[in-house]
């Protein structure tokens, strides 16, 4: 099994790194990462220990790089992280989402069908060697935004066939709106962003379509979790906790997302790279609903808790504790265009694959912010340089 995997620098892609290296004792993995400031190496430097690992820095959209590539390595397997996935900086400077969005993906694509294309069938569609597969990591944004039904979360009603998504959980699953997105919903996207995202997957479903290449698309709700960069909701509350600063949340904080834990997401990808059906599209997410304010609320009286019962984790801090309290929130501007609400209706990926969210949200934060706590030498690294100015110029004055 070896396998091209793009982007594996940045958080999703090295989590699905370190899982595949896990899980397949016998693969290969050659990483294609451009190391753009949301790609570091200290994310998966044990990793590029492993003789199974092959690291080389370069453009998803540079022709001749992933050519050479493919002829020296006989791929199985393409999964496309690569992406410029930040809605923000998509709103400031569209340009180098469609370049490497949609230009990447091309170039992948062209390159995969080119090596593993052995000759034509009688009516001229390329023959592909058996095995081999293309997935594309995509994101639920290209649905475009739901309707926020209900201001207070009311509890769900779930199908038989899916109650497993919800086993284990100790509170039934509650949410914002009576309807989901499925893989059927019309693709609808907003942000400049998941325009380019939805772009990709068209290509992704033309080249299926047109060439009958062999590939799967996976769409996904929001991922929390380890070495999510801090640019993100969730791991820049935590920033910003520990360190006194103001907790910038946009609009009215009403927003709701659906959040799925990294490695929950990781597994589902390689799921769906083995056992999933050629050509088809397979939403992961997790009936796992919040408010934006709700989640900032949490994360401080999560990290408020940690600090008073474990008192050697204070060290961390760069504030008194008694400043950590819900002072620090302060409503910004809010978001271009922001999307009202997303949720996924999993039913596809359960019912055909088993896969089901095992992480329960109030576990998965825990052990994310403790992973950060513990990680603050990552931290500094990944945010020194170009995300002080960032940050300067799209929270002046918060
Ligand atoms: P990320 O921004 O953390 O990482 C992206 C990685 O891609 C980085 O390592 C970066 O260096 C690399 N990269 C960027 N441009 C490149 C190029 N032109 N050539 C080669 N490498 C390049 O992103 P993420 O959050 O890990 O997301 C990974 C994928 O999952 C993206 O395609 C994103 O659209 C999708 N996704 C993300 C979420 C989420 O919640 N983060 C949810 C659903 C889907
Ligand atoms: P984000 O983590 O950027 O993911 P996405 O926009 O892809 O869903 O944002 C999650 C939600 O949090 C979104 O509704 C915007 C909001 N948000 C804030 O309120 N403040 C912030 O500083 C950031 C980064 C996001």
């Amino acid at each position: 099994m070896r396998y091209l995997v793009t982007g594996a620098a940045g958080f999703i892609g090295a989590n699905y790194l370190k899982y595949i290296l896990k899980m397949h004792s016998n693969c290969e993995v050659i990483v294609l990462d451009k190391l753009t400031y949301a790609g570091n190496l200290l994310t998966i430097q044990e990793e590029l220990k492993d003789s199974r690992v092959k690291f080389i820095k370069g453009d998803i959209q540079n022709k001749e790089l992933v050519e050479n590539i493919f002829m020296r390595h006989d791929i199985d397997y393409v999964v496309n992280f690569a992406a410029e996935s930040h809605v923000d900086r998509s709103i400031e400077n569209p340009q180098i989402f469609l370049e490497t969005n949609i230009l990447g993906t091309q170039n992948l694509l062209d390159m995969a069908k080119k090596f593993w294309s052995i000759g034509k069938d009688e009516k001229g569609y390329p023959i592909f060697k058996q095995g081999k597969k293309y997935l594309q990591v995509s994101t639920d944004e290209v649905y475009g935004s739901l309707e926020k039904d209900w201001a207070v979360a009311q509890e769900l009603i779930l199908n038989e066939s899916v109650r497993k998504v919800i086993s284990g959980r100790k509170t039934l699953p509650t949410g914002y709106g009576e309807s989901f997105f499925t893989e059927n919903t019309p693709l609808s996207p907003r942000s400049p962003y998941s325009a380019s995202k939805t772009a990709a997957d068209m290509l992704v479903k033309a080249y299926e379509d047109t060439y009958h290449m062999p590939i799967s698309i996976t769409r996904c709700s929001n991922n929390y979790g380890p070495y999510h960069f801090p640019e993100k909701l969730i791991p820049l509350m935590i920033k910003n906790v520990l360190e006194g600063k103001k907790l910038p949340v946009y609009g009215k904080g009403d927003n709701v997302r659906d959040w799925l834990y990294v490695k929950d997401h990781c597994k589902g990808i390689d799921l769906v790279l083995h056992k999933g059906r050629l050509g088809e599209v397979y939403n992961i997410g997790g009936f796992n609903e919040e408010q934006n304010i709700e989640i900032v609320k949490l994360v401080i009286s999560t990290i408020a808790r940690i600090m008073r019962d474990e008192p050697r984790h204070q060290k961390v801090l760069k504030t008194e504790l008694s400043n950590i309290s819900e002072g620090l929130i302060t409503y910004v501007q809010d978001r271009l265009g922001h999307d009202a609400r997303y949720a996924i209706d999993p039913t596809k990926i359960v019912t055909e694959l088993g896969w089901y969210p095992e992480t329960p949200f109030v576990e998965g934060i825990e052990q994310t912010i403790r992973w950060y706590l513990e990680n603050q030498e990552w931290v500094n690294s990944v945010t020194s340089g170009e995300y002080q100015k960032y940050y300067e110029q799209m929270y002046q004055g918060s």
